[in-house]
């Protein structure tokens, strides 16, 4: 058995993993330990911008900041760590472009912003710029500077080891049991604290923006352990996914004047959000899409409806909207100018679609994107194990796999990438504080050969059942019956039919026997992943009986704050059954209200 020993372990090699290794290791001996090469890290996939209000471009306040978040959150979000999320931001940004992030500019040097939805002037309530952004590369831009600043500092790194254990001993957190993919060997990591930032779990649905590699495998293990996941029936939908394939168009394409069009020509969200619009928060304006293809409004009666960011279309509705450029002349824009601020999109559109966006609309759909409820934490990311805020001394959860929460019921775009950032800041320092004030925990009698039996039984396993085939159905009903708009009956149907696949998943077989990068064996360890995260977030989704953000229930369509305004914990008890506990939401300034767009 291969034995290491770090005061700190960072589970996941994203933009929180990486803020916090760069943290933790000037302060206690760190090591970070990801599935993938850290660059390939799904934080990559993040392209439109990072929420700041640095009040660039025109006037902007944290606070203000806050306000939209709170709102976009649909009230569920805990205000006291949003305030604090909001404030850092600034702050955080200015740090990232002193380590070399290349944002984008203004004419006299300044980072640019761009529009995004839900963001506004609290005062107007019209859409105000404050993504910053390098492109629509930004998730990319802020890896590659996280990784570099890392390799700078001596961060050890332990690049394509997947975690598939949590050793606790003694109440506390003792380390963790990772796969070497290479060798197919297995690691026991002691630690005196370990971080979660393993990120989300968009492969659960069939139309997803996420990468193959987002299995909620840091979630899975913590559901395993028996603690709790907060707010799982909040998953978000990005409003525009290519047609078919899911993969992400960003909400930067509308901040730079882009805009949704039905089968009739007409831009739809004028209806739905007068003030906004296309730039309404992500809930609205996923709903208001399957509105429309509902009422057969979807391209030549499809599923789905043209994002259209041809420059004649974007001036059009500038002038329409009365959209001013910082000189303070009516806003216009050119093919060159989208060109630069959207080079990704144009090419992905060229690559998948074989389209030139502008030249032609994009055909979109709602897409499975993030994962707004996770592991609970404070707002210094320690992991909460009970109602009361009890947290499990030494574990630590950030980033798309934590929920703190300062997305609540629906996260506003920009905010995950602020999100990764501050709090993996945050758990840094904590982490290397813990390390410093305490003892090491010893190992408890069984590390590895749990871990041992369960890849024993994948291999080994007489059955029949094929993995991918089970995780193919489980994607299929949790479209159908987990999606933008839920029942009660097809929420039950979703349900019904995960647990028939967690029953052959039992009789799953692994054809690759091999040792050296088995993949078909890693895959199946992540199906049962995906089916413990599909089934706990179907559960969660069928017992809140409102619709808030992102969960949106034709039989219960309003949002009830008198019996509904807590978050739930969800834990899986020993017999595989699921216990709900439900903790307070944080009220610092802002009463719920109705949200008008
Ligand atoms: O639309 C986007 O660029 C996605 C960003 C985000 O999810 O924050």
């Amino acid at each position: 058995m291969n034995y290491h020993k770090y005061e700190t372990v960072i589970v996941g090699a994203g933009g929180a993993g990486l803020m916090a290794a760069l943290y933790a290791s000037r302060g206690s001996d760190t090591a970070v330990i990801s599935k993938l090469y850290p660059v390939r890290s799904h934080t990559g996939a993040a392209q439109g911008g990072i929420g700041a209000a640095l009040g660039n471009m025109e006037e902007d306040h944290p606070e203000w900041h806050a306000y939209d978040t709170v709102k976009g959150s649909d009230y569920l979000a805990d205000q006291d760590a949003v305030e604090m999320m909001t404030s850092m931001a600034p702050g955080i940004v200015i740090e990232l472009e002193h380590m070399g992030l290349p944002f984008d500019r203004t004419p006299d040097g300044k980072i640019a912003q761009r529009r995004f939805g839900g963001h506004t002037n609290n005062i107007t309530g019209k859409p105000v710029m404050r993504a910053c952004h390098a492109a629509d590369r930004t998730g990319h831009m802020i890896l590659q500077t996280l990784y570099q600043q890392c390799i700078k500092q001596g961060v050890t790194f332990f690049d394509e080891y997947q975690v598939m254990d949590l050793l606790i001993n003694e109440g506390r957190v003792a380390g963790v049991v990772a796969y070497e993919i290479a060798t197919g060997e297995l690691h026991v990591f002691h630690a005196k604290n370990v971080l979660f930032a393993t990120g989300g779990w968009g492969r659960v649905w069939k139309i997803t923006s996420n990468a193959i590699s987002y299995t909620g495998d840091g979630a899975a293990i913590v559901l395993r352990k028996g603690l709790p996941l907060e707010d799982l029936e909040f998953f978000q939908f990005h409003p525009t996914g290519i047609y078919k394939m899911g993969i992400l168009i960003t909400e930067g394409v509308r901040g730079e004047g882009g805009v949704l069009i039905n089968n009739e020509g007409e831009r739809f969200m004028e209806k739905y959000a007068p003030t906004v619009k296309d730039l309404a928060s992500r809930d609205v304006v996923s709903r208001a899409i399957y509105l429309e293809i509902k009422a057969g409004r979807g391209i030549n009666g499809q599923p789905y409806v043209y994002l259209d960011v041809r420059p004649e279309t974007v001036n059009k509705y500038f002038e329409k909207d009365g959209v001013l450029g910082p000189d303070g002349k009516p806003k216009r824009v050119t093919a060159e100018y989208l060109l630069k601020k959207l080079p990704d999109i144009i090419d992905f559109c060229k690559t998948y679609l074989g389209i030139d966006p502008m030249k032609e609309p994009i055909p979109v759909q709602p897409t499975a994107h993030y994962a707004m409820g996770g592991i609970p934490t404070t707002k210094f990311t320690e992991v909460i194990v009970a109602p009361d805020n009890t947290i499990m001394p030494g574990l630590y959860a950030a980033g798309e796999t934590a929920c703190v929460s300062v997305h609540g019921a629906n996260r506003l775009g920009t905010n995950s990438l602020l999100d990764l950032v501050v709090f993996g800041k945050i758990a840094g320092q904590r982490m290397a504080e813990f390390a410093r004030e305490n003892d090491w925990v010893p190992l408890p009698k069984e590390t590895w050969e749990p871990v041992q039996a369960e890849l024993d039984r994948l291999l080994n396993n007489p059955g029949n059942e094929n993995p991918y085939q089970i995780r193919a159905e489980m994607q299929e009903a949790m479209n159908d019956g987990v999606g933008v708009f839920r029942t009660e009956e097809l929420m039950q149907q979703a349900l019904d039919k995960i647990r028939e696949l967690k029953e052959r998943y039992k009789h799953i077989r692994v054809m690759d026997k091999g040792k050296r990068f088995n993949q078909d064996l890693l895959e199946a360890w992540e199906v049962g992943n995906l089916l413990d995260i599909a089934e706990a977030t179907t559960v969660s989704a069928l017992n809140r009986k409102e619709s808030r953000g992102a969960h949106s229930r034709d039989d219960y369509p309003k949002r009830d704050d008198e019996n509904w305004l807590k978050h739930t914990l969800i834990y899986r008890e020993a017999d595989g059954t699921f216990r709900i506990e439900y903790k307070p939401v944080v009220i610092t300034k802002w009463q719920p209200k109705e949200r008008v767009y």
